[in-house]
């Protein structure tokens, strides 16, 4: 049974969609970390929900921190953050609590948990908890950034929509993402998808898209040889964000339709460092990191909660059943999501560095 993350610096999760909070625990943080209730608020507002491309559930979203800081700063010991569920409603779900949702947990969450799960809106297993992993996830962003170390993520594509790659140097397109609620390179292509989010929204129907993200500022020599490369570090994390269904990292799969002499990344020297000339590799080579960018993308399925009369079955009398289901529900996740990719590629970086350097280095 695993709800937590990470090895050097963990996070565990806990709550469920419609109780009475959602929380996180993280352990391993240096002591004397800066706990910035500005940052920590912003980045939570890049996954709140707002406007007609996202669900209807409004959450305050006040992190209360109830241990490990003192005086604004981390004590070094376990931090604990608690977010109230203040729109909770369960009567929605009430009607169809062993009807099972197409692509959503409930089946799987009854198989394992034998009915003692609380099922409405996901339980355990809601994109809610998203909320409180961001928000523990965002001291540990801070500490990165005071060490030039920058995350950015833009939606890659929405559907059919693709937005402009970033640059080969992406560091002015993270600089311009990181305030941003939709992230989108080129303005008209995200008018072209918020328009399109509305429009499957209006429909009862759903999107899914790819989210494109960058790390710069590594050092070469991040990450563990074999099983805890940093590329099975990042999947491992990005696998367990809700909704989530591909990563690919570098040139990804299109790298196979191309030529071993395109592939490659050759080696050069720029300001008397080692750097590649092109990065097909992702910034990662042997699972450690080469110096490069970092570059990953993730896929978004479509949300699974649609207005459509869905085929499905009742898994307590094990008949079939129709179900059409109610509720507030994000017409996309997509943009949502790249908090929450944002934030555990943040966890993952410093969890790495901290292998390596040991738990202090996060302070400076
Ligand atoms: C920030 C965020 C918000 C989400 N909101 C919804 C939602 O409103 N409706 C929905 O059907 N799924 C939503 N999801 C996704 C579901 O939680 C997820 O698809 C479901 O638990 C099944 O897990 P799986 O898709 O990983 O198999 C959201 C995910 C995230 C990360």
């Amino acid at each position: 049974m695993s709800s937590t993350f990470g090895k050097a610096i963990k996070v565990t999760l806990f709550g469920e969609s419609h109780g009475e909070c959602v929380g996180a625990c993280i352990e391993g943080l240096a002591p004397g970390l800066k706990v910035d209730m500005d940052y920590m608020k912003a980045e939570l507002a890049k996954r709140s929900a707002r406007g007609s491309i996202s669900t209807q559930r409004r959450e305050a979203d006040e992190p209360q921190i109830v241990s490990g800081i003192l005086n604004g700063y981390t004590e070094g010991t376990p931090l604990t953050i608690l977010i109230k569920n203040s729109s909770a409603d369960r009567s929605a779900y009430a009607a169809m609590d062993h009807i099972a949702r197409p692509s959503h947990a409930d089946f799987t969450a009854q198989a394992k948990y034998l009915g003692f799960q609380d099922a409405a809106g996901g339980g355990h297993f809601s994109g809610r908890l998203t909320a409180p992993l961001v928000a523990v996830c965002s001291i540990v962003r801070r500490a990165l950034e005071e060490k030039d170390i920058f995350i950015g993520t833009h939606i890659n594509r929405l559907h059919d929509i693709s937005d402009r790659a970033f640059a080969k140097d992406p560091a002015a397109d993270i600089k311009a993402l990181s305030a941003e609620y939709f992230p989108v390179l080129d303005p008209e292509a995200a008018q072209r998808m918020k328009s399109a989010i509305e429009k499957a929204g209006a429909a009862g129907d759903s999107l899914g898209g790819v989210l494109e993200t960058a790390v710069t500022g590594l050092d070469a020599g991040i990450g563990e040889p074999w099983f805890d490369s940093v590329e099975s570090e990042l999947a491992h994390a990005l696998f367990s964000i809700p909704a989530v269904k591909g990563v690919e990292f570098g040139a990804g799969f299109a790298i196979t339709e191309l030529l071993g002499s395109q592939a490659n990344d050759p080696f050069g020297i720029k300001d008397g460092r080692i750097v590649t000339l092109t990065n097909n590799s992702g910034g990662i080579n042997g699972g450690i990191t080469n110096g490069m960018p970092v570059v990953f993308r993730t896929a978004v399925k479509p949300t699974a909660s649609i207005a459509a009369k869905q085929q499905t079955v009742d898994f307590i009398k094990g008949e079939t059943a129709e179900i059409q289901i109610a509720g507030r529900h994000d017409p996309a996740i997509v943009h949502r999501a790249r908090a929450v990719v944002d934030s555990l590629t943040a966890l993952v970086i410093a969890d790495l560095y901290a292998r390596r350097y040991g738990y202090m280095w996060l302070r400076g």
